[in-house]
């Protein structure tokens, strides 16, 4: 599977070691910066190139890390196609994909720290969206321009 994966300075640290274990996984990992640690950086400057691809199915899916999680997920969601969401629990890691077809994981790199923030990437990634008729409902009504039934 080819992922994306972008995070501000508050991200980094956790983006860089998350992208090490992928890697070592087998995902093809797209890494959309920062490439360096640095403190006067904008997390969505990197959040929005990746949301775009995902949105673009340029990635099948996104990691997007900053500081609390908040901004990555604010931003994110500003891209027509992307359902993100801020993640700290193992169910909201799976069932938000199972459910809600989310597309990009958001994480605060100040908030979870490396080895729960792996466990909910590989819950994350591995989920598929069951396709349900309520949830495929409930996808349109929230996003009518962004989600587009099968046909
Ligand atoms: C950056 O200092 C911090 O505000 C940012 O990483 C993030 O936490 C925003 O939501």
């Amino acid at each position: 599977m080819k992922i994306g994966i972008a995070s501000d300075h508050g991200g980094f640290e956790l983006k860089q070691e998350l992208k090490l274990r992928l890697s070592r996984q087998n995902y093809t990992v797209v890494d959309f910066g920062n490439d360096a640690l640095d403190s006067e950086d904008d997390y969505p400057d990197y959040v929005v190139p990746l949301s775009r691809a995902v949105a673009n199915n340029e990635v099948e899916r996104g990691i997007a890390v900053c500081g609390s999680g908040v901004g990555a997920s604010i931003a994110a969601n500003k891209v027509t196609g992307v359902r993100a969401a801020l993640i700290t629990d193992h169910f909201a890691a799976h069932q938000g994909v199972e459910d809600d077809n989310m597309n990009v994981i958001c994480l605060g790199g100040r908030i979870t720290g490396i080895e729960t923030a792996f466990e909910l990437v590989q819950a994350f990634l591995t989920a598929k969206f069951t396709y349900g008729e309520r949830h495929l409902r409930r996808l349109v009504k929230a996003d009518p321009s962004g989600f587009k039934l099968p046909d």
